[in-house]
């Protein structure tokens, strides 16, 4: 069990930011904020019996077994399950499905084995059991606590001894010997200490559920990321279906596995193919489209670029990404007027990823790139084609991870040409692969500039 000690020179921290502070002033110095200091009891900073250290050979590498959880998404996402004894973070903005994913996680392994107790202190017990009934979650193993009191959570662990405990959430439990208001940061950390100490102590899974602010931090939460052994975020926009759990940090396990879900009626199912459901209102022989086989962890998904520029209407002409990063999308267009004909100064830029995800790794470049063309020319990309690569201020195409894999998907859903970098090594895929070592190439070898052989769009900008 980790001792949770905090330096005795330090026993002040602050409530806003959580730096530690050798002794009690007005202000934080880190975060500025007035009076947010508070004292660490003495608990906290308490003596430690000295552990002496051994050399790492002699030690038994005995491994965590994960407990698979009986949903199979998440089961692997994280690498087989949940591993008994250890804290699990889980994160996502306000709506996304945080508590139908944890109540359809609950009923899964209460169904496979073991009790599972569920506080819901954001919902009473009613609400809940009404959105078990309608998600088929309903199992004598479940049990449902409203207390948001952690001593009081602790008491029912005594009396249930579950094999998994989930809270929703910790931003709204509280510790009644904790002095913090209810959602405060100290208040937060607290009862995930305690919460650590019960499942370390108890051989107990835990899953915390806490919101994430807009900015993608999670709020209060954010410091409990040291305290936890495992962080997964669940990500989508609310009004897509499209859920991504993706794992953040994991001391048992890779963190590069994604699992897929879908927002239906019925919560969350299971997305074997996520390819098609992105592709499958895919509009074609329209300027400004352009697929990227996209790598999400181990996984590749084909998703769409899109791009539309019209005469900007003011002297500041508009830059509005959805889904890509802004600054990606600005160094796009530096380079393009630069080391392309193609001159986007005076428009407004549309850009998006279709599907509400975000797309932020490099790869997306050059379908970006190309996608903005095209949009601009009015001639467009043959639909059977896709693109991946990063691209420098040079303008030159560079390589991406996974490129292999990228193309597999694309052949396996029928595409049949892949505009790659020139570094592409030799792979055997069944596709025909167009290297470009600039995007210049690129953007001819794909016919969109006027003039070209390429297949020509009615909506080029006047
Ligand atoms: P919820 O799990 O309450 O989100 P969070 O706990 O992250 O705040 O789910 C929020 C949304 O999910 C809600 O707007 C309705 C939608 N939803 C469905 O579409 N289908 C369902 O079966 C359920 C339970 C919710
Ligand atoms: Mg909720």
């Amino acid at each position: 069990m980790p001792a949770l000690i905090r330096p005795r020179s330090q026993p002040y921290v602050c409530d806003s930011c959580a730096t530690p502070h050798a002794k009690w002033v007005g202000r934080c110095f880190s975060c500025s904020d007035w009076n947010s200091l508070v004292e660490v009891g003495e608990s906290a900073g308490g003596r430690v019996p000295p552990a002496d250290a051994r050399p790492l050979s002699g030690l038994a590498p005995t491994g965590a077994e994960a407990v698979p959880t009986g949903l199979a998404e998440a089961d692997r996402a994280l690498g087989g399950g949940l591993v008994p004894g250890s804290v699990t973070l889980l994160g996502g903005e306000p709506g996304v499905g945080k508590s139908t994913f944890t109540l359809q996680l609950a009923a899964a392994r209460a169904q496979a084995s073991g009790r599972v107790l569920l506080v819901s202190a954001e919902e009473s017990a009613s609400q809940v059991r009404l959105r078990a009934g309608r998600l088929g979650a309903v199992h004598d193993n479940l049990w449902l606590g409203d207390d948001r009191a952690v001593e009081g959570i602790v008491s029912q662990l005594d009396r249930l001894q579950p094999a998994l405990l989930i809270v929703d959430s910790i931003q709204t439990v509280h510790l009644v010997a904790d002095e913090g208001a209810p959602g405060s940061l100290s208040q937060v950390r607290a009862c995930a200490h305690r919460l650590v100490v019960e499942a370390r102590t108890r051989g107990l899974a835990i899953v915390l559920v806490g919101h994430l602010t807009k900015d993608g931090s999670l709020a209060g939460p954010r410091t409990l990321e040291h305290v936890v052994d495992t962080v997964v975020e669940l990500a989508g926009d609310r009004h897509h279906t499209l859920r991504l759990l993706r794992v953040v940090k994991h001391r048992f396990g890779p963190t590069d596995e994604i699992g897929l879900f879908e927002m239906g009626g019925d919560g969350l199912r299971s997305v074997d193919d996520p390819s098609r459901v992105f592709l499958a209102d895919r509009a074609l022989g329209v300027a400004g489209s352009v697929v990227l086989p996209a790598m999400e962890g181990h996984r590749t998904l084909l998703v769409e670029i899109q791009a539309l520029v019209v005469r900007a209407a003011t002297p500041h002409p508009r830059r509005s990404p959805q889904g890509l990063d802004v600054r990606r999308l600005a160094l796009l267009l530096a380079v393009l007027e630069r080391r392309t004909e193609v001159d986007l100064g005076a428009l407004d830029v549309y850009a998006t990823v279709v599907g509400g995800v975000q797309v932020t790794e490099p790869a997306a470049d050059l379908p970006l790139a190309l996608a903005l063309v095209s949009a601009t020319t009015g001639r467009r990309l043959a639909s059977d084609t896709v693109a991946a690569g990063e691209v420098g201020l040079g303008g030159e195409v560079r390589q991406v991870v996974g490129i292999e894999r990228r193309l597999n998907e694309a052949h396996r859903l029928g595409f049949r040409r892949a505009i790659v970098p020139a570094t592409t090594p030799e792979v055997a895929v069944g596709l025909d692969v167009v290297r470009v070592s600039t995007v210049a190439e690129a953007v001819a070898v794909a016919g969109l500039l006027p003039g070209a052989a390429g297949e020509a769009g009615r909506d080029h900008v006047r």
